[in-house]
């Protein structure tokens, strides 16, 4: 990777993420602006004083070339874009082409075993969404997350807008998980776990599941038929145990009879005192907890008064990131935050032992991540930042080996005045010019002849078509 552990890039991520390591990162959370329409800017006299970022998007915020990058790169993605300009206005195609290209960088980035979440809210959740699907693939979707992130909000017509959204998704089938559990609140564990004996509380759970069965687990077992009711015995397989239940050794192997009966000899079935189908007793002791699901009504938005607060706008709360860090990825991971803000994500992935790099285009990033560090976990002194555009390691072959194939690939014709030329006459033309942070790949370059190289020089691909027809040469 050629990036260090704690480097935070005062910079506008797009160069940054081009100069990062092919699959070199293992997990990336962001939070970019959400096209509110809005701009944000920190309070005076807050540690974020100085901090701002603007929310509002034209077509004068994107730069041409990065059309033809996505359109020549990933056409469904450009088709997503051009639906959502239909419906919605050219202030969100500004702003889904800004998302993009960004996104394709992110791709490239991300391990095949990495997830990503992105964090936004319903004004562009749903284009957003598209977006992803192109770029990572409907099959590697994993979740929208809903996050509560105020108590009220009163809106005139229509009921309070009060969450979030965060899409997250696996670049690859295999990406990371780790299952996050929460504590019971006492009024679940008053409803559910009723019942008491010398272990302690328990629930009872079922013993059977739906369905009927031919074989063992849908036979009889002291006078209990499941298929009477349509189910069949369903045991609980390998799971923690309360601490003084001996089973035993081979019980995973025993048939449905026997684990029923060894169960029994442990004291773990409950016997209804009415009815006659027994159930499985739960303790409260062995649970890990309530399994966190995709509604997230447990954290709590930043108070004023809060003390994690550093007065940035859009500042996350650490224990949102903190689950997500912990669910999608281990000890020792690379945490990226492309839109870092007040570095929110890094304090979280410092305080679990995970790499990270942050990005922000304001320069307040790097001030607050030091004040935070050194405030929330103790650290003074190892945040690396830089401004330059970090340079891949990776090799790749010289980009000059790549020409015979952007000949057969261009049929022979110049990619910008569209003359056919014979092939010592063509040059290799970088599309995103090297100085912008552009790089060597094949899908960075084309053939152009060389009048319309140096009429390119160091522009975009765009500049170069406008340039031509202006002089005429393309209608
Ligand atoms: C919603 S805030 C992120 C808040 C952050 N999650 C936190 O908890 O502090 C969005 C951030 O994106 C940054 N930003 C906007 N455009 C950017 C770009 N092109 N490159 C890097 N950062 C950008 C803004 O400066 C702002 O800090």
């Amino acid at each position: 990777m050629n990036v260090q552990n704690r480097t935070i890039f005062s910079s506008d991520n797009l160069p940054i993420l081009r100069g990062i390591d092919t699959q070199a990162v293992d997990l990336i959370y962001l939070d970019p602006p959400f096209n509110s329409n809005r701009n944000y800017a920190a309070p005076i006299g807050s540690n974020a004083a100085g901090a701002a970022f603007k929310d509002t998007w034209t077509l004068s915020d994107v730069d041409n070339a990065w059309h033809g990058e996505i359109a020549d790169r990933e056409p469904a993605l450009y088709q997503a874009i051009h639906a959502a300009e239909l419906t919605h206005g050219k202030g969100m195609k500004s702003y889904l082409i800004m998302m993009a290209v960004r996104l394709l960088e992110m791709k490239r980035v991300l391990k095949k075993t990495g997830s990503i979440y992105l964090h936004c809210d319903p004004t562009a959740s749903h284009y957003l969404k598209m977006l992803m699907d192109s770029v990572f693939g409907r099959k590697n979707f994993r979740n929208e997350i809903v996050w509560q992130r105020t108590s009220a909000h009163n809106d005139s017509n229509r009921f309070g807008r009060v969450h979030d959204i965060i899409l997250s998704y696996s670049n690859g089938q295999k990406g990371v998980w780790n299952p996050i559990y929460t504590e019971h609140n006492p009024e679940y564990i008053a409803k559910f776990y009723r019942h008491k004996d010398e272990r302690g509380s328990y629930r009872v759970g079922d013993l059977t599941a739906a369905g009927v069965s031919q074989g063992d687990s849908g036979k009889a077992w002291r006078g209990v038929d499941p298929t009477d009711v349509g189910r069949h015995w369903a045991t609980p397989g390998k799971q923690a145990w309360h601490e003084d239940v001996h089973l035993p050794e081979n019980y995973e192997n025993l048939s449905v009879q026997e684990r029923l009966e060894a169960l029994d000899a442990a004291g773990l079935i409950y016997w209804p005192p009415r009815g006659r189908v027994p159930g499985f007793k739960r303790y409260l002791s062995t649970s890990k907890g309530r399994r966190v699901h995709d509604v997230i009504t447990d954290i709590n938005p930043l108070s004023g008064r809060s003390k994690e607060r550093v007065g940035y706008p859009t500042q996350k709360p650490i224990a949102l990131l903190e689950r997500i860090i912990k669910a999608s990825s281990n000890r020792g991971d690379i945490v990226l935050d492309p839109f870092c803000g007040c570095a929110t994500t890094c304090v979280a992935a410092e305080r679990h032992q995970r790499h990270w790099i942050g990005i922000d285009i304001s320069p307040k990033a790097v001030d607050l991540v030091r004040i935070r560090l050194e405030n929330e976990v103790g650290m003074f002194g190892k945040v690396i930042h830089r401004t330059d555009i970090p340079k891949r390691s990776e090799k790749l072959p010289n980009y000059r080996t790549h020409k015979h194939t952007l000949y057969g690939k261009q049929e022979g014709l110049c990619n910008g005045c569209q003359t056919q030329f014979p092939f010592r006459n063509m040059t290799i033309d970088h599309i995103v010019p090297q100085s912008q942070g552009g790089t060597d790949h094949e899908d960075n370059l084309q053939l152009l002849c060389g009048a319309c190289n140096s009429t390119k020089g160091q522009g975009t691909q765009a500049q170069l078509i406008s340039r031509l027809k202006t002089q005429g040469v393309l209608r």
